[in-house]
């Protein structure tokens, strides 16, 4: 499985229960690159959501411990092992911080989305270019949206 985020200069994610930024390019790039994929993600994540729907044209694998949690068109798991038991190989996990910590060992590709500036964010992934077992092997080109300065970073675990 790969992951893929967007993080800002200290590998903030998000802030008060929602993205640091959103830039309408970089959401795109994450619709074309997930779609027709599963996406597995924590069920605050998906409150982030617009109506707190599950992302369309793709399986949305949900972790949460609650029983009386289930969405309309997603598929919901109670723990890890249940959810790697389903998870097919290709699968994007889309976060929060909780999911990406607890995947970040089983993902081989991390497509960043590296935000310039920082955010005080309150969550964070952790930092991939400190990590031993993880190398940036492309960098894209800096870009820029509605103010906001961003370029995207391949990671591979190695
Ligand atoms: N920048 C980005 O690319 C990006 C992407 C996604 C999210 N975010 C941000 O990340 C933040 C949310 O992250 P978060 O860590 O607070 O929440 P999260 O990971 O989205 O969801 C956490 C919830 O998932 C469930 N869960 C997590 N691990 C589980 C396990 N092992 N077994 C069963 N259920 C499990 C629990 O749900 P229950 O409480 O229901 O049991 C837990 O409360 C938001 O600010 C969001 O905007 C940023």
């Amino acid at each position: 499985m790969d992951l893929i985020v967007l993080a800002d200069e200290e590998w903030g994610i998000g802030k008060d229960g929602d993205q640091i930024v959103y830039i309408p390019g970089d959401l795109r790039y994450f619709r074309e690159t997930t779609m027709g994929h599963a996406v597995i993600l924590g069920r605050k994540t998906l409150a982030t959501f617009p109506g707190g729907r599950p992302l369309k044209g793709r399986r949305n694998l949900i972790l949460s411990r609650d029983p009386s949690f289930a969405p309309e068109g997603a598929e919901v798991f109670r723990s890890l092992e249940e959810l790697l038991a389903a998870a097919p190989e290709d699968a994007f996990v889309i976060g929060g911080a909780s999911v990406y910590q607890a995947l970040l060992d089983r993902c081989d590709t991390a497509y960043v989305t590296k935000v310039q500036g920082t955010f005080s964010a309150d969550c964070h992934l952790p930092d991939l270019d400190a990590r031993p077992d993880w190398r940036a092997v492309e960098e894209g080109p800096l870009q820029e949206e509605g103010g906001t300065s961003y370029r995207r970073v391949t990671y591979r675990r190695i």
